[in-house]
Formats: structure tokens, sequence, C-alpha cells
């Protein structure tokens, strides 16, 4: 009997990590539901169906799985990605509401993704993975970035406790933490040659990520290929994150 067709939600699917997975994933033969707080425009509306969905909105999460289930009839991955960016320190006047903002999306929005993907994963599928996108600046501190990091060290051990919550049900919970990848987020440090090499000399395989790079991640975690992992969050940074960050790193990269 043929396998019936796989089916994923990806977060944050109009632009970078979430494009390139979305992508990856619907070549790969999965039907995906690609949703964004804005149009993602490029989808074929067939194999990827577009949505409009804010990920820090209980009721958009609800979308989500309403479109997986019209569009493919089943669940078996939710990848929750969409994130914001937005450097403050404690004294700023909008440090407040910089905190609130980035905690609605990057924290809050992946245990509203976790809250209603896995269910519906349980009862259409069986089984199945979540993957949510934590970061390098969530497995340490930046400057100037505190909002940033508390929320993307929350999604470490937020996949953490899920896992635990729903190991017995079959559903794998994990994340992904990027070093520098190029992308829309990271366009102003990518415009600024001095900063996009001070950033390329951290990493230890010199140079930034790509998007697909982070997808194959998303594509691993997801994949019966990881079926004894939960709980874990996987570092995909060039080795970012592996520096104690005392010396400088050897450099092989273009001469600056
Ligand atoms: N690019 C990097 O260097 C980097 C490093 C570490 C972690 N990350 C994380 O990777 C994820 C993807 O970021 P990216 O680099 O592809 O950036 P990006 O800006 O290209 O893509 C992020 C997408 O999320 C969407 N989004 C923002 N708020 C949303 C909301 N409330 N609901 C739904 N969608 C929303 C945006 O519209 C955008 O399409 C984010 O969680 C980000 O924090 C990125």
């Amino acid at each position: 009997m043929q396998e019936p067709r796989h089916v994923a939600i990806v977060t944050g699917a109009a632009s970078g990590i979430g494009r390139a997975t979305a992508e990856l994933f619907a070549e790969r033969g999965h039907g995906v539901i690609a949703a964004d707080i804005v149009d993602p425009t490029w989808c074929d509306g067939t194999d990827v169906v577009p949505l409009r969905a804010d990920a820090s909105s209980d009721d958009d999460n609800a979308d989500m799985v309403t479109a997986a289930l019209e569009h493919f009839g089943r669940l078996d991955a939710s990848i929750l990605n969409a994130g914001i960016t937005g450097r403050a320190t404690f004294e700023d006047d909008d440090a407040l509401h910089r905190l609130d903002t980035l905690y609605a999306v990057n924290l809050r929005g992946v245990a509203l993704g976790i809250r209603h993907a896995a269910p519906v994963i349980r009862a259409t599928a069986g089984s199945g993975a979540i993957v949510a996108t934590a970061s390098t600046s969530g497995l340490g501190g930046d400057a100037g970035n505190f909002a940033y990091n508390a929320t993307k060290a929350g999604v470490i051990n937020l996949v953490r406790a899920a896992a635990i919550d729903y190991g017995a049900s079959g559903i794998r919970i994990n994340a992904v933490a990027p070093g520098p990848v190029e992308t829309g987020m990271t366009a102003r440090l990518q415009q600024a040659p001095e900063l996009h090499d001070a950033m390329r000399r951290r990493i230890v395989l010199q140079r930034w990520g790509q998007p697909r790079e982070l997808a194959e991640a998303f594509w691993f975690l997801a994949s019966p290929a990881a079926s004894f992992i939960t709980g874990v969050t996987l570092a995909v940074d060039g080795g970012l994150s592996s520096t104690a960050g005392h010396f400088d790193l050897p450099q092989t990269g273009p001469p600056t």
C-alpha cells in the first residue's frame, strides 16, 4: 500500500529560513501550509498553500491546522519558525514594548503552535514531529539584545518540556538554533561589509549560513532518521556556539 502523503505547517514561510524549509519539504513530497503574517507570494497554491496567519495569535494557529486538514486531510509535522528581532537595552524607552512583542512571536508563538498542532498530528497521523526555531542567541547572551536572548532561550527549554508532555503520544519536539544566516532578518549586517565580515570571523567555518542549510536540519529532525531524538536543540551555526570566545579563530576566509 502506498504511504499517504505527509503534510507540514511551516510558519514564517514568506521568506528566509521558513521559505527554504517549505520549499524543501514540498520538493521532497510533503503538502505544505506556508503560514506568515505577510502573504507568502511564492507558493503554487497546490503543493504549497499560502496562509496569512500571525504566529502569536491563538485563533491563527487554529487556522493553520484547519488549513492543513482542509487541503491535505492530515498533519505530520509543524515547523514553528516565525520570529522577529529587535535589540534594546534595559533602559531604552521602548524596552518593555520590545520584550512583549518579541515574547509574543518568538516564544508564545511556539507554545501556541505546539498546542494546536500536537493533537491534530496525534489524531490524523498517529505520530509526528514539531521543530521550533531557537537561535545561538538563545544559547548565550549578546550585547543590547536581552529580549531576543530571553525569548530564544525560552524556546530551548520549551521544547524540552513539550517533548516530555508529548513523548508518550509519539510526537517528537525539538529545536534548531541557527547561527548567522543570510536572510531578510540579517539584511542590515549583510549590507555593511565590515559588520558582515566581523560576524564571519567568529564562525568556525568562516562563513555565514544559507537558508537551505537550515531547511536540511528541520527536514532531518522532522524525519524518521531522527526517530529517537526529542527535547534537543541542534545548533546549525558553523560552529559559532562551540567556541568559548577567548581567542581569535584561525582565519581561512577572504583577507580583510
Ligand atoms: N537569520 C539569522 O541569522 C537567524 C539566526 C538565528 C535565528 N533565526 C531565526 O530564524 C527564524 C527565521 O528568520 P529568518 O532569518 O528566516 O528571517 P526572515 O525575516 O527572512 O523571516 C522571518 C519570517 O517570519 C515572518 N513573521 C514575523 N512575524 C510573524 C508573525 N507574528 N507571524 C507569522 N510570521 C511572522 C516574517 O514575515 C518573515 O517572513 C526566526 O525565528 C529567527 O529568529 C535567524
